[in-house]
């Protein structure tokens, strides 16, 4: 009786087992920058995974875990993804499913095409030791059931965690959109691969206002076990004057908001 409760718990657990592919520090770069910014002043210790909307990993990334995506469909996005892409092993073993599939300007792939190229292009990396994350919506009020519907025709894919994007200024709603990736599906690890402070009606915030909505949820983030990282948005250059939420400079170095988010300093 004893073992067969046992036996029972395992296998529920068992599917959605992430593995220690996510496991590490929790902050994420996510890097559009390619070589031309040198990645050094970002390696803190608590940086543990970068990702580049591609499969492609930046030189000097090789301490840390490198995430490859297949962004799109597009026929050059899925060569240029079986070209780069090897069987897991050093510091890759993660594979990141469509970026915003659910935005005409992003992926812009319905569940169901999603479906058709997972199945043929990601699902086959499982073999070959790679950790799968699902598609990364965006938070469009749609994003969940894009995700659901995803699941509805993808039921026999090896999904082992869940990625989401978020933007907007809202702690409460930061932490809810989050949480129900974990909830909704099936209380897989949760990465959140791309989240900045935004506001979307073009009101201006204090610096005072971004650095704290950056510590709570950087706080909260790091207290859930089963969120395994979390990658702000972004390390751009960008001027400072105007823009309290710039955590890279122009001229490529991390500014104090960028600083506090790669030491965790909360
Ligand atoms: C990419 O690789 C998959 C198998 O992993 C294969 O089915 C597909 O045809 C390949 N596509 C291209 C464009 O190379």
């Amino acid at each position: 009786m004893q073992l067969l409760v046992c036996v029972t718990l395992v296998s529920a657990f068992a599917v959605y087992v992430s593995g220690a592919a996510l496991d590490g520090p929790k902050v994420g770069l996510a890097w559009a920058n390619g070589n031309n910014i040198p990645l050094t002043n970002f390696l803190t210790p608590h940086v543990g995974a970068i990702h580049t909307w591609s499969p492609h990993c930046p030189d000097g990334s090789n301490s840390i875990q490198c995430y490859q995506m297949l962004w799109g469909a597009d026929s050059g996005r899925i060569t240029d993804f079986n070209n780069t892409v090897k069987p897991a092993g050093g510091n890759k073993n993660v594979i990141l499913g469509f970026n915003e599939p659910n935005e005409a300007g992003q992926s812009n792939l319905s569940p169901q095409v999603a479906c058709i190229f997972w199945h043929s292009i990601i699902e086959p990396r499982a073999k070959e030791g790679y950790t799968l994350v699902s598609p990364a919506t965006s938070n469009a009020p749609g994003g969940i059931q894009w995700m659901q519907q995803f699941f509805q025709c993808c039921s026999d894919c090896t999904v082992n965690a869940m990625a989401v994007h978020w933007f907007g200024t809202s702690v409460s709603s930061f932490e809810s959109w989050v949480s129900q990736w974990h909830v909704v599906f099936n209380n897989r690890d949760v990465l959140v691969t791309e989240y900045g402070f935004q506001d979307f009606n073009g009101q201006q915030h204090s610096a005072d206002e971004v650095v704290a909505f950056y510590k709570s949820v950087g706080t909260w983030m790091d207290q859930q076990p089963w969120i395994k990282k979390y990658f702000p948005f972004g390390f751009i250059p960008s001027p400072q004057s105007g823009n309290p939420a710039a955590l890279m400079t122009a001229d490529g170095q991390p500014t104090a908001l960028g600083l506090m988010i790669l030491n965790e300093a909360y």
